[in-house]
């Protein structure tokens, strides 16, 4: 869960770090550092390290300029071992100060190691797990690096990208991974490794995604690739196919606000890339017609928002095709025994396909027989690799720590895939598919009219920025959605919230209501509308606060609530599609109104690579 970039070649390596790291920050921000082998060589590795965001290191080396080098390697931390500091930020180096790495993901054993290592005469200065894999280089180093870091990797249980740099081969980057993501960008008499594309999306669209278990070697006009027995592979060079500007803010204030703005778009392309004259195309589910009919139950695995996306897929799954579907928190599933075999379809849910718990959780049941199918966003990704079939969303880089753009592609996948799925089981029957996927190819023009109004939603979720606690109501198809809103807002602007399932609110939560508490009710036109209607009323008459999110023309709802925010009509299904809008920008705006870091929450990060 940290990002890292490494440079090597003709230019001047400084600037490529640096402005790759910033387009890396979404990885983590606490920490960040750079090493750089100067091109005239003096017996030391340059080093700049600081706490906190990219602009600390920038300041840092204007203050400490640094020397021309045309290999180097850098790192954005979010910390696991040691707090974030100047210290524990990388690169880290050996004893001799002539070798140094960046590592991004967890060394499970490095307690054993750096003990056995400190025998050994080896001093440390971090109390993290990283440093460990310099030492150990160097314990195993004769005049070879790559022979040294192969020898390393040996000894290593956990999950890691490294990049490695030594003063004996100042033209040499050597990089390896197990676990964790790495890409290699080939450029013109210059080559790079990053942690993801928008890195390096500046110098090159050329790129090959190492894969699990190999090591490179990178100079100024060569890349070879090696399995760890030694062995060369011919890697595949693959046409990064998004621009620049995708990795932009491109005028908008914050990546979270131009992300929800693409929504429409990110749908339309979906919409119009998978349905063929009333057909459903799942091109790359790796399942034929006959083995998509015969699914008898499915189980989602998918962490935070991707879970939630697993939740509405639940509803979807089951009311289209009638399929059982069980959701797991990825976090949990392999902890308790899963009953999963060969007749159970997995399908994982990930916007980076990098998130370790969904990673581990696949594997678990890969090993236990299951077939496993993953909805990602990432092309390339971990997910994507080990999975039978893949149904990429095409949603673009997701920069905001906030998953916006890539819930609602994952939410119109799994449409996709239930009416996919109840016309070939026949539980659909072909003209209501027809309707539905008629009311779903309106859905981007009923997003445009949403977001049309997001100056009144700006203006709700301003004046109930002050409430320290926050209540999110749904039932039926749109709980997950208040599941989803309370976890927008807590991400992004720290204040307390729950999501509940309207039903069980006087089970427990109404508890909380009185007149500091905030209540999003989700009250869309359904067969449940009378009850939630009803909800309304006992929080109401306890004072609570209320945001309706209720169907364009309901006037009759305003007289129960404080503010109401419309989304337009559209069938029931479709509904949890519409309502997460409105609970994004409620987080947006409350999160900006209070001052938050809206992309950079603190604490998080975008791919969570550690369990
Ligand atoms: O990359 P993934 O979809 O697997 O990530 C899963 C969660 O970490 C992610 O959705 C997280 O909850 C988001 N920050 C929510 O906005």
């Amino acid at each position: 869960m940290c990002g890292i970039i490494g440079y090597v070649g003709k230019g001047q390596a400084y600037p490529v770090l640096i402005g790759g790291l910033k387009r890396l920050e979404y990885r983590g921000y606490d920490s960040s550092g750079v090493g750089l082998i100067p091109s005239m060589l003096n017996g030391k590795i340059v080093l700049r390290k600081t706490d906190g965001k990219i602009a600390n290191l920038e300041k840092l080396v204007k203050s400490q300029p640094i020397p021309e080098s045309s290999l180097g390697i850098s790192h954005t931390r979010w910390a696991t071992h040691g707090a974030p500091n100047k210290v524990n930020a990388h690169p880290h180096s050996d004893n001799t100060g002539r070798i140094s790495i960046v590592h991004n993901g967890i060394i499970e054993n490095y307690e054993l190691l750096r003990d056995k290592l400190k025998k050994r005469g080896h001093k440390f200065k971090s109390e993290t797990d990283s440093e460990v894999v310099a030492h150990l280089i160097s314990e195993y180093y004769k005049n070879d690096l790559k022979a040294a870091v192969i020898r390393a990797i040996k000894d290593l249980k956990g999950a890691f990208a490294l990049g490695v740099i030594s003063l004996d081969h100042p033209d040499e980057l050597v990089a390896a991974r197990v676990g964790s993501p790495l890409i290699i960008g080939i450029g013109k008499s210059e080559n790079y490794i990053a942690s993801d594309v928008p890195a390096i999306l500046e110098h090159t669209k050329r790129v090959i995604y190492l894969k699990d278990e190999e090591l490179a070697v990178l100079t100024t006009d060569n890349v070879d690739v090696f399995k760890f027995n030694g062995q060369k592979v011919r890697p595949k060079i693959d046409r990064v196919t998004f621009k620049l500007d995708a990795v932009a803010k491109g005028g908008y204030a914050h990546f979270m606000l131009k992300e929800m703005h693409e929504q429409p778009d990110v749908l339309k392309q979906m919409l119009n890339a998978r349905i063929k004259k009333d057909a459903i195309s799942l091109e790359g589910i790796g399942l034929t017609d006959k083995q998509i009919k015969a699914i008898k139950n499915i189980t989602v695995v998918a962490c935070g928002t991707a879970y939630h996306a697993g939740m509405v897929g639940k509803y979807i799954i089951e009311s289209l095709a009638s399929v059982p579907v069980t959701v797991d928190a990825a976090s949990e599933f392999r902890y308790r025994n899963p009953i999963v075999d060969k007749n159970t379809l997995i399908l994982a849910i990930s916007q980076s396909g990098e998130t370790a718990d969904t990673l581990a959780a696949i594997r678990e049941a890969r090993k236990r027989g299951a077939k496993v199918i993953s909805i990602c966003n990432v092309i390339g990704s971990s997910l994507a690799r080990e999975s039978d079939g893949i149904l990429y969303t095409h949603a673009g880089p997701e920069i905001g720590v906030a998953s916006t753009k890539a819930y609602t592609a994952q939410l119109c996948m799994l449409y996709l895939l239930g009416i996919k799925l109840g016309a070939a089981k026949q539980h659909l029957k072909p003209a209501e598919m027809k309707r539905l996927i008629k009311d779903l190819k309106q859905v981007p023009k009923l997003y445009e009219k949403i977001l049309a109004n997001k100056n009144s939603i700006a203006r709700i979720a301003k004046a109930n920025s002050h409430f320290g606690c926050f209540l999110f109501l749904g039932r039926n198809i749109n709980f997950p959605t208040a599941l989803e809103g309370a976890l927008k807002l807590k991400e992004i602007s720290y204040i307390p919230a729950e999501g509940y399932a309207a039903g069980e609110m006087k089970h427990g939560p109404i508890a909380l209501i009185d007149e500091y508490r905030a209540v999003v009710c989700v009250a869309t036109q359904s067969d449940t509308y009378e009850k939630m209607i009803s909800n309304i009323q006992e929080i109401s008459s306890r004072k609570g606060n209320i945001i309706a999110i209720a169907t364009e023309g309901d006037k009759s709802i305003r007289k129960h609530v404080h503010h109401t925010i419309y989304v337009p009509k559209t069938n029931n299904l479709l509904t949890p599609l519409l309502t997460v809008l409105p609970m994004q920008m409620i987080a947006y705006y409350i999160s900006v109104k209070r001052g938050c870091d809206v992309d950079q929450p603190r604490n998080l990060a975008k791919s969570v690579t550690v369990e």
